[in-house]
């Protein structure tokens, strides 16, 4: 048996790969065999000849998975521009039916597998004669959302958007977490209320700049993962 989860969050550079490399690392260090999969993803860079893609790295990085970044994702592409483009410059379409396949052998890998989308929840994957937008790949494979999302100015505008337009394709949203998140600023305990308070959906964390850990309860964070 194995249980799965999506991180989306509001956009570019929200904190994604940084929040998901510190959820792994709980669970790791919980004992629990604790997975990444990062179904595409653009600006990758070389380095000593090789394309490394940098989320796959920073993860295996901060949770410790022994393996190589490379394998911990379907499509990498140099141009860091939004996966349907990259993919268009590299003539390398993305596949649906490859996704799925990558998720099912990581699934049989790890109990928990914890899957990075790119960018925000709106994210084209492929726009020639297939469309392929990553909510599709989320519904295909049936994995509930966790959405990351700024504390600061713009974070309850970003943050309900991005539920309400999940929620309004039939996808559940667990949850939020919060970057950068300073408990002593008025302004983010405001947004991590109203945020709740006009989603009904909690905030099952908040992450401060550097934090080494994700303050959340191992049960808690299980418990948001659903059955593949
Ligand atoms: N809580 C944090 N503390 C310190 N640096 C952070 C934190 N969250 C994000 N960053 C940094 O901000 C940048 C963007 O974050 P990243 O996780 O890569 O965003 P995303 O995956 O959403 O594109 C990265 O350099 C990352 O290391
Ligand atoms: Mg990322």
């Amino acid at each position: 048996m194995s249980k799965g989860i999506f991180i989306t969050g509001t956009g570019t550079d929200v904190g994604k790969t940084y929040v998901t490399g510190l959820i792994v690392k709980k669970l790791r260090a919980s004992g629990l065999n604790a997975g990444y999969y990062k179904p595409a993803l653009s600006g990758a860079e070389w380095i000593d000849g090789e394309l490394v893609p940098g989320d796959c790295q920073f993860v295996t990085h901060t949770a410790g998975l022994n393996i190589a970044p490379a394998k911990l994702t379907s499509y990498m592409y140099k141009t860091a521009v939004s996966p349907h483009l990259a993919a268009q410059l590299d003539r390398r379409p993305i596949e649906a039916e490859t996704i799925l396949a990558d998720f099912s052998k990581f699934t049989r890998c790890h109990d928990y597998l914890t899957v990075e989308g790119c960018g925000g929840i709106i994210c084209p994957l492929r726009l020639d004669d297939t469309v392929l937008i990553q909510t599709d790949v989320i519904k295909l494979l049936k994995l509930d959302l966790l959405i990351v999302a700024p504390s600061g100015l713009g974070a309850i505008n970003s943050a309900v958007l991005t539920a309400h337009y999940a929620q309004s394709l039939g996808l559940t949203v667990k949850g939020f977490i919060l970057n950068h998140y300073d408990r002593t600023n008025f302004l983010h305990q405001d947004n991590k209320k109203v945020i709740t308070q006009l989603t009904k959906l909690p905030v099952v964390a908040c992450v401060t700049s550097q934090a080494a850990d994700l303050a959340i309860d191992t049960a808690v964070l299980c418990g948001l993962y659903k059955e593949v």
